[in-house]
């Protein structure tokens, strides 16, 4: 089982898409361990993007995120970190291929409606920002073996 982090990012909030976005997840097999809304501070915006601090694109990522309430949501799953990234689709909705949640939604890439940790580190790294201690809940579900065999 991996956990991963996905935050449903203000575009998806405001357009409304955040049941529909939870239900592909939850279809898809996913378990939801971790799920609050939060408007997010710069500060947090800024640690939690922090490996693109500097870039042209920095303010203007940080001003999207900030700019009104996200979701995020922990979630597990067998290779969750690689499976969701898969389900999210590339950076930009217009090179995303059809199927996945960026193409399905989005057609910018200042707007692509998810965010989901890109691999095991950062998805630990981000778990341990944006959930406090006793915020990611472990339990099982009984669908749960009709999911994953074992
Ligand atoms: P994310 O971190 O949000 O899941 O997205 P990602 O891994 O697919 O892409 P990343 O390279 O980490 O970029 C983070 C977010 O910054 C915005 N971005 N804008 N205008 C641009 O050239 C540009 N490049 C990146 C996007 O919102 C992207 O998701
Ligand atoms: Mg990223």
């Amino acid at each position: 089982m991996e956990r991963t982090l996905i935050i449903l990012k203000p575009d998806a909030v405001q357009r409304a898409l955040v049941g529909e976005l939870i239900t592909r997840l939850e279809r898809r097999g996913l378990r939801i361990s971790g799920l609050k809304l939060i408007h997010v501070t710069e500060a947090l915006a800024g640690e939690h993007y922090r490996e693109h601090v500097g870039k042209g694109f920095f303010p203007g990522l940080v001003a999207y995120i900030t700019s009104a309430p996200v979701v995020v949501m922990a979630v597990d799953g067998p290779g969750a970190i690689a499976l969701v990234r898969t389900t999210v689709g590339v950076t930009k909705p217009a090179e995303a291929a059809p199927g996945t949640i960026r193409a399905d939604y989005g057609v910018d890439i200042g707007r692509n409606l998810i965010h989901a940790s890109a691999n095991a580190a950062d998805a630990e790294r981000e778990l341990g920002l944006w959930f406090g201690a006793g915020e990611v809940i472990e339990y099982r579900r009984d669908v749960d073996r009709w999911i994953v065999e074992g």
